[in-house]
């Protein structure tokens, strides 16, 4: 049977972790809350109302309701305003060959992520016709380390959670992959995702034949 590849979004496919870096930044600022890629890493994969109880917590800031939309609202305006003007060079190195390869072998591409903004983002950088289910922070409930929306995208691609193959870029990804019993693929700094089963600097350190040996 065919093997599934769930791949995350944000990190993975496109540069958009340091826009949504960028855009957290701006609000910690604001509220006197020192914010560094360090406590980023806790951040990528995490949802959006989630990210933003993270930040709070690391300034000790209790708020209101109120408040809290207010911020997340505007987290999210800024975080459109960096990825209005996107285009397929804000891809990231190796992806569109490792789609593709996926592609010619006949096999299944799903997309796992927790942002409500992945399908308008895989439009931008003309991929979304590649995919062959997507699920996102629309569809899900529960955020990594939950791996609901990686079971889902399996459901959907008709393939088994043990054919399914996951490149995440963070910690709670990874941990979402390998508690579902899928082949997690860290992608990005080693030492970060050492939970992965394999890692890699960036999609140009993969060869095809790794691809092709889990299909066989
Ligand atoms: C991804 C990113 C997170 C982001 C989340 C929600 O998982 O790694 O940094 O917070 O999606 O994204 P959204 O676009 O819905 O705010
Ligand atoms: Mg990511």
């Amino acid at each position: 049977s065919k093997k599934a590849f769930i791949f995350d979004l944000d990190g993975v496919i496109v540069d958009t972790a340091r826009y949504h870096f960028l855009a957290w930044q701006k609000i910690a600022a604001e509220l006197g809350i020192e914010f560094t890629p360090e406590h980023n890493e806790e951040l990528k994969g995490v949802s959006r109302i989630r990210s933003l109880d993270i930040i709070l917590k690391l300034g000790n800031i209790q708020a209101s309701e109120e408040n809290k939309n207010k911020w997340l609202k505007q987290k999210n305006e800024d975080y459109l305003a960096y990825i209005e003007n996107m285009d397929e060079s804000e891809i990231l190195p190796g992806v569109v060959n490792i789609l593709e390869f996926i592609k010619e072998k006949n096999q299944l591409i799903g997309l796992g992520s927790a942002s409500k903004n992945a399908r308008p983002i895989l439009e931008k950088v003309k991929i979304l016709h590649l995919f062959d289910a997507i699920v996102d922070g629309n569809d899900v409930t529960n955020a990594k380390p939950d791996p609901e929306v990686f079971i889902r995208a399996a459901k959907l691609l008709n393939a088994t959670n043990e054919n399914s193959m996951v490149f995440e870029d963070s910690v709670a990804g990874i941990q979402a992959a390998n508690i579902a019993n899928m082949t997690s693929i860290g992608i990005g700094d080693e030492r970060i995702l050492h939970e992965a089963k394999y890692n890699f600097k960036d999609f140009t350190f993969m060869d095809t034949s790794f691809i092709e040996a889990f299909i066989d």
